[in-house]
């Protein structure tokens, strides 16, 4: 420019702005691709990140899941894992950057003058003793601002689940409260990070700008003595300026360290922790579903046993029924047969082998389950069948669906197998989403089958409906039944009677009956059912049952009986095709 301007030589300008133009076009696109890259970069480590997470999550035993909110582990997947990530890229990126600059600056100012770089340095001490200060002291607010955050998220998704208790209890204005105290305590907790941080971040700017104001004292004074050229000091300066920028970068960067160092924590809590084991023999061929309980003894807490000396032998294709009082242990001992907790003491057998023998999810596969509460999916009723069998064709699904007694309703959904079912199943009744949960474990088609009722009554029609559906799904499988109607129990070649985690009385129905004891009194009171208008139970007889459907159900019906009958007889079983010979 000097020479444009002082030499009269305007013909030169044009390249100079080309140039220029040039170099910013340079700069941008390098920003760019910096940009790009970045963010590709740091999507897929939060890609990465995420997927081992949840896979490491999927793979923990239950009993680490009992302990832990859905909301903390939410927190983990979702803001934790973001907050380790950026530590990760922003690090790397900025801390290079920044620390390439204060060595290229520092070398700078000592080519120009060494005194004034010590000088310019001087407040190197103070700026470190902060960082240290900061960096010894933050982990602690970070962890608790980490800690509010879960908690809140973990009461949000508990009250968004039980939005129904809370609007029946008239709750909403206690819930607000107690949300508001969660919201609060994050409120504080950030409030204390960014308080400190507020603190720490101008003081240490603060010492950056007494150091550049000693540099000009001590560079006016070498100047007016004329040791120093004022040309050399005015670069001294403009690189002085340059060496506090990156520093703050730094003190930022730290700050971004601390939070990732309290969010790091809680997802290698989760990666670290044990998973299932997954050795073990697979099945062979032919499951013949065996199962023996030799003297298992189970307790939760490692304190209170849950199960006593539990010892049972279920033949292949035979059905155990558990009864007893609520918290008796029925479940429990179901659960400690798929392994999802550990018994501590005994063995149980599956096929004469020990079960812990088998690879876990080979042991799964061999088992259907009807659960207590039947959970579906928030998608349509065609993936929450699939789970059972997930290459089942629509003609496959509707099958099961017919043999579970499903059918009818989901002819009745305008959109059928595509009808979605919301959240946990909340748009289908409780009768509905049993059947489906009998269809889903029909598609499956396991050699041994567990059937925990649910206690939730359902009208007698229903009822019925529920128990055919079941007969047919328990048919040459070994079953353990947890009953709570007395027509399940009926016909079961074993029933064992629990009480506080013990076996008191064992045998059939009849056996049981005449001794007269808790099963006789059980089966008075209501905790055995009797549906109504059943007082003699029979086997299925599905053409009575299906006679309140009115017209067009009823001729379903009919074709249903057909497919039932066929899989009854184990003609036709598709599902079973590969398992048995
Ligand atoms: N995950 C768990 N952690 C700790 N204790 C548990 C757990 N699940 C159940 N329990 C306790 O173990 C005992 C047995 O529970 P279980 O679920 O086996 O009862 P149940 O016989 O199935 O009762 P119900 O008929 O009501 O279903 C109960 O006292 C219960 O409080
Ligand atoms: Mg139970």
């Amino acid at each position: 420019l000097n020479n444009v301007i002082n030499g009269h030589q305007p013909e030169r300008l044009l390249p100079l702005l080309i140039l220029v133009a040039f170099a910013m076009l340079v700069q941008r696109g390098l920003d760019y691709l910096r940009l790009l890259l970045n963010n590709t970069f740091e999507q897929k480590v939060i890609f990465d990140l995420r997927r081992d997470l949840y896979s490491h999550i999927q793979t923990l035993p239950l009993r680490w899941f009992d302990n832990r909110p859905t909301g903390d582990l939410m927190t983990r997947i979702l803001e934790d894992v973001s907050s380790v990530e950026r530590v990760l890229i922003d690090g790397i990126e900025k801390g290079t950057v920044a620390i390439l600059q204060i060595v290229v600056v520092v070398a700078g100012m000592f080519y120009l003058s060494t005194k004034l770089a010590l000088v310019a340095l001087a407040p190197m001490p103070f700026l470190a003793g902060g960082a240290l200060w900061y960096t010894l002291t933050a982990h602690r607010r970070y962890r608790l601002h980490r800690r509010a955050a879960s908690s809140m998220n973990s009461l949000l998704h508990d009250n968004l689940s039980g939005i129904r208790q809370i609007k029946s209890f008239v709750r909403e204005p206690e819930e607000d409260r107690r949300f508001n105290k969660e919201s609060d305590e994050l409120r504080r907790a950030t409030f204390v990070i960014t308080r400190v941080w507020a603190l720490y971040h101008s003081s240490m700017y603060l010492f950056g700008s007494l150091g550049v104001l000693l540099v000009v004292a001590v560079g006016a004074r070498d100047i007016l003595s004329g040791a120093l050229q004022l040309g050399d000091f005015g670069a001294f300066l403009v690189l002085a300026s340059f060496l506090y920028e990156p520093l703050g970068k730094l003190h930022e960067l730290n700050q971004l360290l601390q939070a990732g160092r309290a969010a790091g924590e809680r997802v290698f809590e989760v990666l670290d922790s044990e998973r299932e084991p997954e050795a073990g023999k697979t099945f062979a061929d032919s499951v013949r579903g065996e199962i023996e309980f030799r003297h298992v003894s189970f307790s939760y807490s490692g304190e209170l046993p849950t199960l006593n000396d539990i010892s049972f032998h279920a033949r292949p294709g035979e059905t155990i029924a558990l009864v007893g009082t609520t918290g008796a242990g029925k479940s429990t001992i179901v659960n400690l047969l798929t392994r999802f907790y550990e018994f501590d003491s005994g063995e149980i057998l599956v096929d004469g082998s020990p079960i812990r023998d088998f690879n876990i999810r080979a042991l799964r596969q061999q088992i259907g389950m009807v659960t207590q509460e039947c959970f579906l999916f928030n998608g349509t009723i065609r993936e929450n069948l699939q789970i059972g069998k997930p290459d089942a064709t629509d003609e496959e699904l509707l099958e099961a669906a017919a043999v579970a007694n499903a059918r009818p309703f989901i002819d009745r959904l305008p959109h059928g197998l595509s009808s979605v079912v919301g959240e946990r199943g909340v748009k289908l009744s409780v009768g509905e989403k049993q059947r489906l949960s009998i269809a889903r474990a029909l598609l499956k088609d396991p050699p041994i089958l567990i059937l925990d009722e649910a206690t939730a009554s359902v009208d007698t029609t229903t009822e019925r409906l529920i128990q055919e559906a079941l007969e047919t799904l328990m048919f040459d499988r070994t079953c353990i039944v947890i009953a709570h109607r007395l027509s399940t129990v009926v016909h079961a070649n074993q029933i064992l009677v629990l009480d506080h985690g013990r076996i008191v009385e064992r045998g059939t129905h009849d056996q049981l009956l005449a001794l007269g004891g808790k099963y006789a009194r059980l089966s008075e009171q209501s905790l055995l059912k009797t549906p109504e208008s059943e007082p003699t139970i029979k086997r299925v007889r599905f053409p009575q049952s299906a006679t309140f459907l009115a017209g067009a159900a009823l001729k379903i019906a009919n074709a249903l009986r057909e497919s039932t009958s066929i899989w009854r007889r184990g003609k036709r079983r598709p599902f079973a095709a590969h398992r048995r010979a």
